[in-house]
């Protein structure tokens, strides 16, 4: 745990300089595979297309990267919509609202950018209890699912939050 309060979060682009310490917190995602190649791969490619449609963020206390996160047009790109991805808060900093912090990053981005949805694709939501319960606190739902999609009982969850209001 943090020594002190930890009251000094900063939010700023992801830039080519956190590549190391973003793939380290790549790293703590409790996988059966190895993500930081694909990850490392992504965001390459992300900094290096002038085009790039999307945007990544880092969360920093005293210049330490403790958490970021993304969202791009994705697989199914539409206008309308960004994916949110790679959303992870090092271990030592969940529950100081760093996640938070970082989807109001996005969501800003995304309604600079005439977004009127953000989507995401969740596994297991029986094993990441704190990713569903967080994307739940932060007005998003299940809007589709896959059943078995990566194996028995894996499932594809899709989960979306519009972002203009209805009324
Ligand atoms: C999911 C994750 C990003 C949350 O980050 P965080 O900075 O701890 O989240 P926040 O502090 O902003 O949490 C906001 C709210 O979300 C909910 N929440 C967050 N973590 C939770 C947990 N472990 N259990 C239940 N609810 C949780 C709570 O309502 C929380 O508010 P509260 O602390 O006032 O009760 C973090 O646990 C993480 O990095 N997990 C590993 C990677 C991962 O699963 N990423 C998501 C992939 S889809």
């Amino acid at each position: 745990m943090p020594n002190e309060p930890v009251t000094k979060i900063r939010l700023r682009r992801f830039a080519k300089a956190d590549m190391e310490a973003v793939l380290g917190l790549v790293a703590q995602i409790a996988s059966g595979e190895d993500l930081t190649e694909s990850a490392g791969q992504q965001f390459a490619n992300e900094l290096a297309n002038p085009q790039f449609e999307g945007g990544r963020f880092v969360a920093t206390v005293d210049g330490r990267v403790i958490g970021t996160m993304g969202c791009a047009a994705g697989p199914i790109p539409s206008k309308y919509v960004l994916w949110a991805d790679w959303l992870i808060v090092d271990s030592q900093y969940r529950r100081y609202g760093v996640a938070s912090l970082l989807y109001d990053e996005i969501e800003k981005y995304a309604l600079a950018n005439e977004k009127t949805w953000l989507c995401l694709d969740i596994g297991n939501i029986d094993k990441e209890r704190a990713a569903y319960r967080f994307h739940l606190r932060n007005g998003f739902q299940i809007v589709g699912q896959l059943p078995d999609y990566w194996g028995e009982l894996e499932h594809l969850n899709i989960m979306a939050k519009s972002l203009i209001s209805k009324e």
